[in-house]
């Protein structure tokens, strides 16, 4: 891509004490693109995001954002971004409108701007509803939307998103995709934080894999799971006594199949839905029982297991932190 970059990465470093939490993390992101920084808990996603923001200063390297510096011009930068993180921004006993208008006190907005634009993003944000009721009230995809609707308030070129839907239902998280996409078609810059291969997959058009602080992998998302390997065919037998004449049948159809008699599955490497289907249709005719048929693909445990030859390890504790504190995000 040729458009001048909106996010750079330059050698950023982070260390708390011991802990390397960011460790020589370089990327671009060019205006109008959307990157995933995809990683476990513990990856140091939120860390890199907030030296990005300016919320924290990098032991070493730096980053553009906009253009500007996050070290040596961070008013500038935090002008051109807006950020929403894991932990909402949003003030509890405040109504859906009230967050708004103080946010927009706060960046010295238009009343009348402010009064227009809340309008426009409750409207956008399926929130029109419930813009007076107190936002301690809302359901947890709702204070994502209201988060959201109020760093798009200063409608920033560049939009830093910290996990944007963990924790959401499937349905709420496929509502604030679709939104996020739309922002994406009228030219603004998103880089979000994630720990779904399928939200990168979704919504990124470049992928920075990172594990330990460091950048383990990079690339569109079909080259991300190109890496992780195939999808497979998984078939769960009814008998156990099937098991070698059903892993024959799977071989005429996939180069790489794998019995596992303890649970009476045999798993068959596959390019995608047609392979399942033709896998389906010759057990239609076989006469081999089966329990189950389905499609397997590759996941971010997978994704992890090939990159690093270990699994993405779960720190539960580690993404509540007080480094997901986003309270300070609001430029002073
Ligand atoms: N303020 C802090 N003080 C000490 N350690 C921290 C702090 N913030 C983050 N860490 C540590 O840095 C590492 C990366 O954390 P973080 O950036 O929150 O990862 P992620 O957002 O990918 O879950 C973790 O080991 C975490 O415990
Ligand atoms: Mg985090």
């Amino acid at each position: 891509m040729t458009a001048a970059p909106a996010v750079e990465a330059v050698e950023l470093v982070k260390h708390f004490g011991d802990t390397r939490a960011v460790d020589d993390v370089s990327f671009v992101v060019p205006a109008g693109s959307v990157l995933g920084l995809l990683g476990p808990n513990g990856a140091g996603k939120t860390t890199l995001v907030r030296m990005l923001t300016t919320l924290s200063v990098p032991t070493s390297g730096t980053g553009r954002v906009a253009g500007f510096d996050i070290i040596e011009q961070p008013n500038e930068v935090r002008r051109s971004m807006g950020l929403t993180g894991q932990a909402a921004t949003v003030d509890e006993i405040l109504t859906g409108r009230e967050n708004l208008k103080l946010i927009g006190a706060l960046y010295g907005l238009p009343r009348k701007y402010v009064a227009e634009a809340t309008e426009r993003l409750f409207a956008r944000f399926d929130l029109t509803h419930a813009a007076d009721r107190m936002a301690k009230t809302y359901s947890g995809g709702m204070r994502r939307r209201l988060d959201l609707a109020v760093s798009l308030l200063a409608a920033p070129p560049i939009l830093f998103l910290d996990e944007p839907t963990t924790g959401l239902d499937p349905m709420s998280r496929s509502g604030l995709w679709d939104v996020l996409r739309e922002l994406v078609t009228e030219g603004t810059t998103l880089v979000l934080t994630t720990q779904y291969l399928e939200e990168a997959d979704n919504l990124a058009d470049e992928i920075v894999v990172v594990d330990k602080g460091k950048v383990i992998a990079a690339g569109t998302p079909t080259q991300l799971k190109d890496r992780a390997g195939k999808a497979s065919v998984v078939v769960t037998l009814t008998n156990a006594a099937d098991l070698d004449a059903a892993a024959d049948l799977m071989r005429a159809h996939s180069p790489e199949v794998h019995v596992e008699r303890g649970s009476r599955r045999v798993t068959a490497q596959a390019g995608g839905l047609g392979d399942m289907t033709r896998i389906a249709a010759v057990f239609e005719t076989s006469g081999i029982e089966l329990d189950d048929l389905g499609l397997a693909r590759p996941s971010l445990d997978d994704v992890f297991l090939h990159l690093t030859g270990h699994r993405a390890e779960t720190e539960p504790d580690a993404g509540a932190s007080s480094s997901d504190a986003t309270t300070e995000g609001v430029p002073s």
